[in-house]
């Protein structure tokens, strides 16, 4: 059998020997996501016909309107990992605390946390462009047995054991890690079977892509603008191009695969910037760190930094290596000035 033609069934059967401690426990996470965002999956590509579109009515603790999606997403990944009772809390982008899962026997037995953002660049579902799926898991640090508490979700992100997003693109593509490379797996919808189609992604340490929202150009630090003109600037393989869908999953995988940097940095009107740390920046800086790429909110490595809540806000600068060095440089240089 040729690599392309492995189903992610197999190469999680066949990689459970990296968990010695897992006892499947991992692995049977992982499946319930990778069902999970088969059904959203289905979803989003009826967009339109079914009444998924527009705004649920509700605002959540971000004080960001619902959508109908987000709502959905954030309902059928919970459901899915309850039903099957392999994590022993979650929390999510539209939760405002965490939901604690006792299981069956009311034993609190399972040993893992998962924290996400369900649907990632929601208001893109009704122009019909691409959404996302960001995840993170902890093994948790309170004892077993006993009810999950916050200090098992304010974890750094170093300490993740696995961290993945999907991608409902033009195919819908699972990307995860869990500590030994990425991998990337595509969905066939007529067999609804992901196949391993990106084996052990590393990202260029250079790139010609750079993703910002360049209408907060004038509220942001001094080091960003001057790095936004060096990426403009005619100069070797400059000036760069801008690409920017408006979703950290949609955004981050293609300058995985191309190499390039994303940024969302702090602004005199958002001094956290607008992304949150625990649910989208720890599992995209996992995944771009074990590809060979660098995460850091400006000054430090994003995965080191210990949160301090939930729904924490963080400056986010990830990409290429090379290129997320230069960010800093010129962070650096016009703190100095
Ligand atoms: P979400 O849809 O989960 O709220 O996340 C959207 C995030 C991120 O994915 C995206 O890159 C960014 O917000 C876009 O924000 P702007 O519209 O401010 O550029
Ligand atoms: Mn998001
Ligand atoms: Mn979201």
């Amino acid at each position: 059998m040729t690599r392309k033609s492995r189903t992610l069934g197999e190469f999680i059967i066949e990689n459970q020997s990296d968990f010695p401690y897992a006892n499947g426990e991992l692995s049977r996470l992982i499946n319930s996501i990778r069902l999970a965002a088969k059904v959203v999956s289905h979803k989003v590509n009826k967009a339109g016909l079914v009444d998924i579109t527009g705004a649920a009515g509700e605002v959540n603790i971000q004080g960001e309107n619902q959508q109908k999606l987000d709502v959905f997403a954030n309902e059928t990944f919970i459901n899915s990992l309850v039903n099957r009772e392999i994590v022993c809390g979650i929390a999510s982008e539209e939760n405002d605390s965490f939901i604690t899962i006792k299981g069956q026997n009311k034993d609190h037995k399972n040993k893992y946390i998962l924290l996400m953002d369900p649907l990632d660049g929601s208001s893109n579902i009704d122009v019909n462009a691409s959404v996302g799926t960001v995840f993170s898991i902890y093994r948790r640090v309170t004892p077993v047995g006993t009810p999950v508490t916050m200090e098992d979700f304010l974890q750094p992100g170093n300490l993740q054991v696995a961290a993945g997003y999907i991608v409902y693109g033009t195919s819908t593509i699972l990307v995860y890690s869990t500590g030994n490379g990425v991998n990337g797996f595509t969905l066939n919808p007529a067999l609804g079977t992901y196949y391993l189609s990106h084996p052990d992604i590393k990202i260029p340490e250079d790139g010609t892509i750079y993703s910002v929202n360049e209408g907060h150009y004038r509220r942001f630090p001094q080091g960003i603008k001057n790095y936004i003109k060096y990426c403009q600037e005619e100069k070797g393989n400059r000036p760069y191009t801008s690409r920017y869908i408006g979703s950290l999953a949609n955004d981050m995988h293609r300058n995985l695969l191309k190499g390039g940097i994303y940024m969302y940095p702090s602004s005199s009107k958002a001094p956290k910037g607008k992304l949150r740390l625990l649910y989208e920046c720890n599992p995209i800086a996992f995944i771009v760190e074990q590809a060979g790429g660098k995460a850091i909110d400006g000054y430090q490595r994003i995965l080191d930094i210990k949160p301090t809540e939930l729904h924490e806000r963080i400056p986010f600068v990830c990409g290429s290596s090379n290129m997320v060095d230069k960010v800093e440089e010129f962070m650096k240089e016009a703190d100095e000035n």
